[in-house]
C-alpha cells in the first residue's frame, strides 16, 4: 500500500519547503518532495533561490564588493595594498559552501518538523478518491497518495531563439554563477535584476561588462527618479548600457560570443564577448509534473493558474510562487507558501501584495515597497513627495558610500504612505521599515515622528518623510 499524507508538495524552493514546514506545524502529516541534485546526486533542496539564484549570487556580490573595496575605497582610509589578486576558484567554492550550509539547513528544518522528504521528481498519477495519487522518480521510485497538494516548481531561465543555454558562453543565472575565471568582455542581455547584480559582480572582478537591452528605459518597475540615479552610479562604475535593442542572432561558433544586434537608431551593431549572459526573465515550470493526467489547467505563458488564495482548478490542489502568477521573488513564494498551509487549516492566511519589497542588491542597492511616481500619476493620485540625499547623513559619510536617496510618497489628503524608494547603501535593509510602516498603514508624519538612532542610515528615511512636510532638519 502505498504512503499517505494529507499534505504532498512538489517542489523544495522557499514557496514549497516553507508551506511543507507551516503544513506541518498546523498538524498535517507531510510529504515534501524536491528532485535537486547536489554535485554529488544527493538532495539540494532550497530550489533556484538556494541553489542558483538569491543566496549564490548575495554571496559572490559580497566577494566582489570585498574585492571592489579593496582595489578602490580603502586607499581613501589610509590602508594601503599591494599585490592584490582575485582567486575565482577560491571564491566560487565558498559559494558553493554557502549554498551547501543552506541546502543542509532547510533538510534539518524538514527533519525538526517531521515532513517526510522524497528525493526524486513529482508528478501527477491520477485523481483518486479523495486525493491524489502522486509518482515520484527517483533513486527508490514510489507512489505515494496525498489529500491535498502544493505545487511549487518554480521557474526556469527563458532563453533567446537561436540561442540555447550551453552554460559554457551563452549562460544562464546558473552558468553565470560558476564562471572559472574574470572573463575579459562580457556581454549581458536584459538590464534586469539578473543582469545588474551578475554584471556587477564580474565588472568589480575586472570584467568589461556591456549591457544589451530591448526597452528603451532603464528598470521601468522602479521609480524613474531611482532608475535615473541608479544608471548614473552605475555608468560611473563602468558598466556600459546599450538601449531599445533588437537581438538578431547568437554566434557561439569561433571563440567567443558574437552578438548581431539592430541599436535604438535602427543601425546593426556586433558585441564580441567572451562570455554572454542572458537575463531576459524567467518562465514558470511545470516540466514533468503531468498536469494533463489530472486535468490541471494553465495560462498561456505555462503558469499555473490560480485565484487570490492560490487554489487551482482541482478541488484540494493549490500552487505557489514563481509557477503562479505575481512577481517572482523568494518572500512572495514564502509568504503564499504559508497562506495556503494556513487555507489548509481553516484559518486566515493572507499576502498583501501592495507591500511586497523589491530588492537590487547592487551598489548602490535598490530597494522599493509601494507604488512609484510614475504609477501615482498614472492612477491619477495626488500625492506629496520628501526626498533626503545619503550625501547628508553623518553615517553614509562615515561609511564613504553617499550615493544616492530615500525617497517617500504619501497621499496629499490623508499623509499615507503610498511607496518608499530608496537607492543607495544598505536599501536592501532600510525598506523594511517602510513595509511595517505600510503594513500598518501609517502615515510620512508618524515616520518623521520616531526616534531614529544617531549615526545610522534610518535617518535618512526619517528626513525623507520629514522632507514630505518640507521640514528636513539636516538638508
Ligand atoms: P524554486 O525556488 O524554483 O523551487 C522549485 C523547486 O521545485 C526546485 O528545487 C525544483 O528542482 C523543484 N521541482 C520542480 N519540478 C519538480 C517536480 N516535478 N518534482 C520535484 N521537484 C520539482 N528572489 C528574491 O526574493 N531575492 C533575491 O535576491 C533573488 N535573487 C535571485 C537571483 C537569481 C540569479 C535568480 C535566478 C533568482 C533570484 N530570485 C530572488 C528569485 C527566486 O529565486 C525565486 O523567486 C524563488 O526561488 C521562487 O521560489 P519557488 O519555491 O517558487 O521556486
Ligand atoms: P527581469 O524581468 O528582471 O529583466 C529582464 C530584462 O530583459 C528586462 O529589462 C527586459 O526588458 C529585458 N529583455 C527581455 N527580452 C529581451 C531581449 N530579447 N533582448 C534584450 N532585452 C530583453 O528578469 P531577470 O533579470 O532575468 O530576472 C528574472 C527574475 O528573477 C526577476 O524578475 C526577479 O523576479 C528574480 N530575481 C530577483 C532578484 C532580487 O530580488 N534581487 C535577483 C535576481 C532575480
Amino acid at each position: 500500500m502505498s504512503k499517505q499524507f494529507d499534505v504532498v508538495v512538489i517542489g523544495g524552493g522557499p514557496g514549497g519547503y516553507i508551506a511543507a514546514i507551516r503544513a506541518a506545524q498546523l498538524g498535517f502529516n507531510v510529504a515534501c518532495i524536491d528532485e535537486w541534485k547536489n554535485d554529488k546526486g544527493g538532495p539540494a533542496p532550497g530550489g533556484t533561490c538556494t541553489n542558483v539564484g538569491c543566496i549564490p549570487s548575495k554571496a559572490l556580490l559580497q566577494s566582489s564588493e570585498h574585492y571592489d573595496h579593496a582595489s578602490h575605497h580603502f586607499a581613501e582610509h589610509g590602508i594601503g595594498l599591494s599585490n592584490l589578486s582575485i582567486d575565482v576558484a577560491k571564491m566560487v567554492g565558498r559559494k558553493n559552501t554557502v549554498v551547501k550550509q543552506n541546502n543542509d539547513g532547510i533538510l534539518f528544518l524538514l527533519k525538526k518538523n517531521k515532513v517526510s522528504f522524497f528525493h526524486g521528481r513529482g508528478s501527477f498519477a491520477k485523481a483518486v478518491e479523495g486525493g491524489y495519487e502522486i509518482n515520484v522518480a527517483g533513486a527508490a521510485a514510489e507512489v505515494i497518495t496525498a489529500k491535498q497538494v502544493i505545487l511549487a516548481t518554480g521557474s526556469n531561465a527563458r532563453a533567446l531563439p537561436g540561442a540555447a543555454f550551453d552554460e559554457d558562453k551563452v549562460l544562464s543565472n546558473d552558468g553565470a554563477l560558476r564562471i572559472g575565471a574574470v572573463p575579459a568582455k562580457l556581454g549581458v542581455i536584459g538590464s534586469g535584476v539578473i543582469g545588474l547584480e551578475m554584471g556587477s559582480v564580474w565588472r568589480r572582478l575586472g570584467a568589461d561588462v556591456t549591457i544589451l537591452e530591448a526597452l528603451p528605459n532603464f528598470l521601468g518597475a522602479a521609480d524613474e527618479g531611482v532608475a535615473k540615479e541608479a544608471l548614473k552610479a552605475f555608468t560611473k562604475q563602468g558598466l556600459k548600457f546599450q538601449f531599445g535593442v533588437a537581438i538578431s542572432k547568437v554566434d557561439t561558433s569561433g571563440d567567443g560570443v558574437v552578438v548581431t544586434y539592430t541599436d535604438a537608431k535602427g543601425a546593426e551593431q556586433q558585441l564580441a564577448v567572451d562570455k554572454l549572459i542572458v537575463s531576459i526573465g524567467r518562465v514558470p515550470n511545470t516540466i514533468g509534473l503531468n498536469p494533463e493526467a489530472v486535468g490541471l489547467k494553465l495560462d498561456d505563458r505555462g503558469a499555473i493558474v490560480v485565484d487570490a488564495d492560490c487554489k487551482t482548478n482541482l478541488p484540494g490542489v493549490w500552487a505557489v510562487g514563481d509557477v503562479v502568477r505575481g512577481p517572482m521573488l523568494a518572500h512572495k513564494a514564502e509568504e503564499e507558501g504559508v497562506a495556503v498551509a494556513e487555507r489548509m487549516a481553516g484559518q486566515h492566511g493572507h499576502v498583501n501584495f501592495a507591500t511586497i519589497p523589491w530588492v537590487i542588491y547592487t551598489s548602490p542597492e535598490i530597494a522599493w515597497v509601494g507604488r512609484t511616481e510614475q504609477q501615482l500619476k498614472a492612477d491619477g493620485v495626488a500625492f506629496k513627495a520628501g526626498q533626503f540625499p545619503f550625501m547628508a547623513n553623518g553615517r553614509a559619510r562615515a561609511l564613504g558610500d553617499t550615493t544616492g536617496f530615500v525617497k517617500f510618497l504619501a497621499d496629499a489628503t490623508t499623509d499615507e504612505i503610498l511607496g518608499v524608494h530608496i537607492v543607495g547603501p544598505m536599501a536592501s535593509e532600510l525598506i523594511s521599515e517602510a513595509v511595517v510602516a505600510m503594513e500598518f498603514k501609517a502615515s510620512a508624519e508618524d515616520i518623521a515622528r520616531i526616534c531614529h538612532a544617531h549615526p545610522s542610515l534610518s535617518e535618512a528615511t526619517k528626513e525623507a518623510a520629514l522632507a514630505v512636510d518640507k521640514r528636513t532638519l539636516n538638508f
